[in-house]
């Protein structure tokens, strides 16, 4: 274990509302890498997330955060996150993308938003990064759902992010934006050395652009490489789901349902 992972979280467990949503969940996440974090609805990904920014406590367990517990400004200046419904901007915010991206260099420290060279460079490097330098002075209600969807990621890049968790930024993305964005995330740990927790229900997706996943659902019942991910009737076996159709099974069936999976 580095001494600077970007993420090491240790016996988590979460209640909300009295009701125990993670148990014993214990996460290292290395500089560099892309992890999709899946499972089903209610499974406790968003509460994850939201222990890991320090919104939710925990009832048991630690949370670091590239080496440390308490985490300062400092520390929280290097985390970006795009929350589910970040690109869902009200309609009558008139702001273009490259207005949305300088909200990112915004911090408690320049308040009044002395914008200095450093900042403008940040900037132009993120939308430069995020293909959106064609349309920067476009208002971002004219954009396509992937580009705006781009854009809440600018911001978070713009403010010098380097690990960035993103909850559900696939849903509403037609194929064509969802591979373009998936790809550049991708590009982003490779080129940028950034890291990356993405949430997604998006089994398949995940698998084929993310290097390593998690499956959450209260403790996690998978972690390892995304291409060994286990297949349907393997995964209902870990998660503890009985076949209720036992004597009706076929091989064919078990077949059928992992060629759905595969697609
Ligand atoms: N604001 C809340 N107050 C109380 N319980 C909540 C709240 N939000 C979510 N939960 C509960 O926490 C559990 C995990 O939810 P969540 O973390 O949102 O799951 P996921 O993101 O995997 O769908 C669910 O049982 C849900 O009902
Ligand atoms: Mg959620």
């Amino acid at each position: 274990m580095q001494a600077n992972s970007p993420l090491v979280v240790e016996n988590l467990s979460v209640n909300r509302s009295k009701r125990v949503v993670l148990d014993d969940v214990s996460l290292t996440i290395e500089r560099g890498e892309f992890v999709g974090l899946v499972g089903p609805n209610g499974g406790g990904k968003t509460t994850f997330l939201l222990t890991i920014l320090g919104i939710l406590k925990p009832i048991q367990g630690s949370v670091e955060l590239f080496g440390s517990r308490n985490p300062s400004s400092n520390i929280f200046r290097k985390i970006g996150w795009v929350s589910q419904h970040a690109s869902n901007i009200p309609k009558n915010i008139k702001i273009t993308v490259r207005e949305l991206v300088e909200l990112g260099t915004l911090n408690s420290s320049n308040m009044f938003w002395i914008y200095n060279s450093e900042q403008k460079e940040r900037v132009a490097r993120a939308i430069e990064l995020t293909g959106l330098k064609s349309v920067e002075d476009r208002n971002i209600f004219n954009l396509s759902g992937g580009q705006r969807q781009r854009a809440v990621i600018a911001r978070a890049l713009a403010s010098n992010a380097e690990f960035i968790l993103l909850d559900e930024p696939l849903v509403g993305l037609d194929r064509e934006s969802r591979n373009s964005l998936l790809n550049f995330l991708d590009r982003l740990c490779h080129e940028s050395q950034k890291t990356i927790l993405m949430v997604s229900h998006d089994i398949a997706a995940i698998q084929q652009s993310s290097h390593r996943m998690v499956f959450l659902e209260e403790s996690i019942k998978y972690d390892g490489e995304s291409g060994c991910f286990p297949s349907l009737s393997e995964l209902a076996n870990l998660r503890g789901i009985e076949p209720v159709h036992k004597s009706n099974y076929n091989e064919n069936q078990i077949y059928q349902l992992e060629d759905m999976e595969s697609k």
